[in-house]
């Protein structure tokens, strides 16, 4: 079957739900994102689930999330958590665009939001700089490998990227 889904991936903060908003109101298509589907199915904050139960119990509703993507989702956008692109099916949802910047760009991007610091705190993975740093480093290999399309979207605009990814799918 033929899913026309396009999944976006990147590092934390580094505006998928941004775009996928952007990409929603210059196309026909429909957005979800894997954490907001995560907190409604278990009731609270991803802060919340990682304090409770740990990093391992997230991944794993995140590996129930991907699997239901494949099998049932369709002609949708899906903006996802900064980890998602571990998912090993995550080529069979749908085209993957990685949303590429530096460390120092999102850094730049969430400082630059009024809520910058509810941004940085919901986020138990941003919490240790120096942490968050070494994690970037090793992701980004990782998120090209992964991809089908790779995206600069560092110090662009919005309507920018959005015609980009546009005009790439
Ligand atoms: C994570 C990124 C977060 C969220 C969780 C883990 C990660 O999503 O899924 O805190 O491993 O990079 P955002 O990329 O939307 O911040």
């Amino acid at each position: 079957m033929e899913k026309n889904n396009i999944i976006l991936i990147g590092f934390m903060g580094v505006g998928k739900g941004t775009i996928a908003r952007g990409l929603v109101n210059n196309s026909s298509m429909f957005a979800i994102d894997t954490d907001d589907l995560i907190e409604s199915m278990e009731n609270r904050k991803i802060k919340k689930i990682f304090a409770e139960e740990g990093e391992p119990y997230f991944r794993n509703l995140e590996k129930k999330t991907a699997l239901w993507l494949e099998n049932s989702v369709k002609n949708t956008i899906i903006s996802t958590g900064g980890g998602f692109y571990k998912q090993e099916n995550i080529n069979k949802i749908g085209k993957v665009i990685y949303l590429k910047s530096s460390f120092q760009g999102i850094l730049d991007r969430i400082n630059a939001a009024p809520n910058a610091a509810n941004k940085l705190k919901k986020r138990p993975l941003l919490q240790n700089m120096e942490e968050a740093t070494k994690l970037f480093d090793s992701r980004v290999p990782e998120y090209e490998r992964v991809a089908d399309i790779i995206v600069d979207v560092e110090k662009k605009p919005l309507e920018n990227i959005v015609e980009e990814i546009l005009g790439q799918i």
